[in-house]
C-alpha cells in the first residue's frame, strides 16, 4: 500500500545520481538504508520521484522503497539540513536521558523538531530505535551514531559539527 507521498520535482542532474548510486545494488534490498543514506545526500528532499528513481534502480517494488522511507521518516517536501540529527524518540533513549540530549540540541541550534537552522546546515528529526540501545541516550548524525550522551557531550558533538564538517 502506498503510504503518505508528497510530490515535489527533484532536478534531473540530481535524479541522475540518485540512478548510479541505487543502480550499484540493483537486487540488494538490504542496502536499501545504504542507498537511501548515499543518496540523501545528493538531494535537498527525499521526494516521491527520488523514491520511484531508487526502486526502479534497486530492483525493487515502489511500495517497498516508500514503506521504508515513511518507516524512517525520511520523507519530506521541505529541504533538509547538510547534517541531519536523529534523535532516537523510543523507551531506552527516554529513560536514559534523550530529553537533556534533546535540549542540548535545541539550546545549542535554537531550533527545535521537524525545524532548519537557516543557513540550512542542521535538520532535527525524530527515529525510531537506531539498534544501538546498549549506549542510550543515542542520536544519528547523517550515517554517523553517536551514544552514551549527556547535555554537555552533545553539546560539544554540536559545535564540532558547527565549526567542520564531519
Ligand atoms: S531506543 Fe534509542 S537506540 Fe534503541
Amino acid at each position: 500500500m502506498k503510504q503518505e507521498i508528497y510530490s515535489h520535482t527533484t532536478s534531473q542532474s540530481a535524479l541522475v545520481r540518485v540512478a548510479e548510486i541505487s543502480a550499484r545494488y540493483r537486487n540488494r534490498p538490504d542496502k536499501l538504508m545504504d542507498v537511501i543514506l548515499a543518496v540523501q545526500k545528493v538531494v535537498p528532499s527525499m521526494a516521491e520521484d527520488v523514491a520511484a528513481v531508487i526502486a526502479r534502480e534497486m530492483g525493487l517494488m515502489q511500495n517497498e522503497v516508500y514503506s521504508f522511507i515513511t518507516f524512517y521518516g525520511l520523507l519530506s517536501v521541505k529541504e533538509k539540513g547538510k547534517y541531519i540529527i536523529r534523535m532516537c524518540n523510543n523507551a531506552p533513549c527516554h529513560v536514559r536521558g534523550a530529553r537533556a540530549v534533546m535540549d542540548a540540541i535545541s539550546d545549542t541550534l535554537k531550533i527545535g523538531v521537524g525545524e532548519t537552522t537557516q543557513d540550512r546546515r542542521f535538520t532535527v528529526e525524530l527515529c525510531p530505535c537506531l539498534g544501538i540501545c546498549d549506549v542510550s541516550p543515542a542520536i544519528m548524525i547523517n550515517d554517523k551514531t553517536y551514544g552514551n550522551l549527556t547535555y554537555d557531550s552533545t553539546q560539544a558533538l554540536i559545535k564540532r559539527y558547527i565549526r567542520e564538517d564531519v
